[in-house]
C-alpha cells in the first residue's frame, strides 16, 4: 500500500509538471508564432501524458491479476500460486503469455470461470434509471430482471471526482473511463472471492451499452442485489434491537475479512456510505479500497494506526508483517463510526454492562475481532432467550387476564418511544411477562396484544393501548387485558 500511495505521489508531481511545462510552452507558442515547433513539442508532451495514463493502467492492471479466480477449464500453469508468483514482475505487459485468457476475461467481461453468468442479456430496459446513490468512482441506478426481479446497476460515475480529475490530468476520457473501470472490476473480482451474508451478493455483469452511449470497449457493469443506502440519521431512531443488529453484523462481516481467503483484508475506506441493507441486514458494497495483506515494517513505528483523536501503535513482528494491522484498524472504525452511536444509547437494561465492554475493549483495541464477535454472540444469545430478563417476576401476569386468538377493535392508542409503528405503541418483548411489566411501567396502558408477528432475532412483537371498543376474533394473537382494580372495602367502623 505504501509503495502504490508513493508510486501515486511521484505520478501527481510528474503529471503536474508535465501540465506545467505545457501551459509554459502554449504561453510561448502564443507569442513566438513558431507553430510548427510548437506543434511537435505540444505532440511530445501529449506523448508523455498517454505514457503516465499507460503507467496507470499498468499499476491498476498488476493490482488485479492476484484476484482473478483460476480457470477451470485452462491449464494446470495458471493456478492462483502461479499468477501471485508471477505477479510483482515488471516485465508484465498485455502480450504476456502468462494469463492473456484470463485477462480477457475480465477485460470483455465474458468469463466461464465467473460464478455469476448473469449478463446484459437478463437486463429489462433500464433507460431513465433511478439512482440510487453515488460517489467520487461509481455511481448505482435501479433496474429490473427481465424476471422483475429488482436489482442495482454499478457503472462508472462520468460525473465524478475520479473521472473528472483524470480527464483534468491526462486529457484522454477513453483511456481515463478504462482507468476508473479498473476500480469496478477489482471490487466486481473481490465480490467474487468475498462472498458472505454481510457482503453484497453479486448476480453478474455486463459489457457494452448500458447507460447510454454506443458499443464501447471495455465499459462494465456490475449486476448486484439491491439495497438500501445505509442513512444513519434513521438508524439513531430505530429501536436497540435494530441498532444492535447492525453493529452485530457488521462485527461478522469483520470477523470474515480478517480470516478470508485472500488474507485479513483492510477497508481503507471505512464510513457509513459504503454499506447499504437488504432487508435490514447490513451489507458491505464499496470494496475497491481494500488492503489484503498487513502493511510490511522496518521498525514498531511503521505500525502506527492514526485516528482523529487517537493513535495505537502495533509491534513490527520478526517477519517484518504488521500483524493485525488491517483487523485493528477495522476494529476502531466499526467503534467510531458504528458502536458510539448506535449501541450503548437504550441498551436493556440487563445488558448495559455487557455493552460497555464491548465499547471499552473496542475503543481501546484491548479486543481481537474473534472476542469481538463472541461477545456480541453472547448478547444476542442473552436477548433472544430473555435470560437478561431473570428479575421480572411470574406473578407479574396476575394483574392480567389472558384471552387466546382475540385482538381488539375501536383501539385508544397512545403513542411510545421506538415504538415499530408511527400510530400506536409497538414494541418487541421476550415474552408475555416482559410485555406486563412494560404496560405496568406506562400510565396510559390498559391492555396489550401479543400480535404473532416477530422481529428478526425472533423477539415478539406486542401493541400496547389504553382501551379498546370490543373483541374481535384474530388467530395466533394473544390478549391481555388488565384487571380492573378491586376497590378496598371501606375500613371496619
Ligand atoms: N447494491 C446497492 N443497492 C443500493 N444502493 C447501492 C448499492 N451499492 C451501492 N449503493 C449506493 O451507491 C453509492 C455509491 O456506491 P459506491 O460506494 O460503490 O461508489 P464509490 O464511488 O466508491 O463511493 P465513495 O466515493 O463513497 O467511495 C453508495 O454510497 C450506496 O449508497
Ligand atoms: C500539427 O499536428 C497535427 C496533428 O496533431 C497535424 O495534423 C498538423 O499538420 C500539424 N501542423 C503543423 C504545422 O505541423
Ligand atoms: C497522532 O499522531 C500524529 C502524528 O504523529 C500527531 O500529529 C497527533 O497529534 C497524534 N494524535 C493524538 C491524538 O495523539
Ligand atoms: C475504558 O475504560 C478505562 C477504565 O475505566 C477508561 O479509562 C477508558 O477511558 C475507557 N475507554 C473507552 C474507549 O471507553
Ligand atoms: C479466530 O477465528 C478463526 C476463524 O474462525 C480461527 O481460524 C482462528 O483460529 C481464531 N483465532 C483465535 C486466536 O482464536
Amino acid at each position: 500500500m505504501g509503495h502504490s500511495l508513493r508510486a501515486a505521489a511521484l505520478l501527481a508531481f510528474l503529471v503536474l509538471s508535465v501540465l506545467v511545462s505545457l501551459l509554459i510552452t502554449s504561453l510561448q507558442q502564443f507569442g513566438s508564432g513558431s507553430s510548427r515547433f510548437s506543434n511537435a513539442t505540444v505532440e511530445k508532451e501529449l506523448g508523455a501524458l498517454r505514457r503516465a495514463l499507460d503507467l496507470q493502467l499498468r499499476e491498476r492492471r498488476k493490482e488485479i491479476l492476484p484476484l482473478l479466480l483460476p480457470n477451470d477449464d485452462d491449464d494446470d500453469d495458471e493456478k492462483d500460486g502461479v499468477l501471485k508468483e508471477v505477479q510483482p514482475s515488471p516485465e508484465l505487459d498485455q502480450n504476456s503469455v502468462l494469463d492473456s485468457s484470463l485477462w480477457n476475461e475480465v477485460t470483455l467481461g465474458s468469463g466461464k470461470a465467473h460464478r455469476d453468468h448473469m449478463g446484459c442479456e437478463s437486463l429489462m430496459d433500464v433507460r431513465g434509471a433511478e439512482v440510487l446513490g453515488s460517489g467520487y468512482t461509481k455511481v448505482v441506478v435501479k433496474a429490473n430482471l427481465v424476471g422483475g426481479e429488482p436489482v442495482a446497476l454499478k457503472l462508472v460515475n462520468e460525473q465524478g471526482v475520479d473521472m473528472s480529475k483524470c480527464v483534468e490530468d491526462f486529457k484522454d476520457p477513453r483511456g481515463c473511463r478504462e482507468l476508473v473501470s479498473y476500480k469496478l472490476r477489482k471490487e466486481m473480482l473481490l465480490l467474487q472471492r468475498l462472498r458472505h451474508p454481510n457482503v453484497i451478493k453479486l448476480m453478474g455483469h455486463c459489457s457494452g451499452v448500458v447507460g447510454g452511449g454506443g458499443r464501447e470497449g471495455g465499459r462494465v457493469a456490475v449486476i448486484l442485489e439491491q439495497g438500501t443506502p445505509l442513512q444513519m440519521i434513521q438508524l439513531l431512531q430505530t429501536p436497540w434491537e435494530d441498532r444492535f443488529r447492525v453493529c452485530l453484523d457488521l462485527v461478522r462481516l469483520l470477523h470474515f475479512l480478517s480470516w478470508s481467503p485472500l488474507g485479513p483484508v483492510g477497508l481503507l475506506d471505512f464510513q457509513p456510505r459504503q454499506f447499504v441493507t437488504v432487508s435490514g441486514q447490513l451489507k458491505l458494497t464499496d470494496l475497491d479500497d481494500v488492503s489484503a495483506e498487513d502493511a510490511a515494517c522496518w521498525a514498531d513505528a511503521d505500525c502506527t494506526l492514526q485516528f482523529p483523536h487517537r493513535n495505537f501503535t502495533l509491534p513490527c513482528s520478526p517477519r517484518g508483517v504488521c500483524e493485525g494491522l488491517n483487523e485493528k484498524r477495522n476494529i476502531y472504525n466499526a467503534y467510531r463510526f458504528f458502536f458510539t452511536y448506535l449501541l450503548p444509547h437504550q441498551a436493556p437494561p440487563g445488558l448495559t454492562h455487557l455493552v460497555d465492554q464491548i465499547m471499552n475493549s473496542t475503543g481501546e483495541l484491548k479486543a481481537d475481532i474473534n472476542q469481538t464477535l463472541e461477545a456480541f454472540e453472547h448478547i444476542l444469545l442473552l436477548y433472544k432467550s430473555g435470560l437478561h430478563l431473570d428479575k421480572l417476576h411470574p406473578s407479574i401476569l396476575r394483574d392480567y387476564t389472558v384471552m387466546q386468538d382475540m385482538s381488539t377493535s375501536g383501539n385508544v392508542e397512545y403513542r411510545c418511544w421506538p415504538s415499530y409503528s408511527q400510530q400506536g405503541c409497538v414494541l418487541s418483548v421476550h415474552s408475555a411477562r416482559e410485555a406486563a411489566y412494560i404496560c405496568n411501567s406506562h400510565p396510559q396502558c390498559n391492555s396489550f396484544t401479543l400480535t404473532g408477528q416477530k422481529t428478526w432475532s425472533g423477539r415478539l412483537l406486542a401493541s400496547f393501548r389504553s382501551s379498546f371498543g370490543h373483541l374481535v376474533p384474530s388467530g395466533a394473537s394473544e390478549l391481555y387485558v388488565k384487571n380492573p382494580k378491586v376497590p378496598q372495602p371501606p375500613p371496619p367502623s
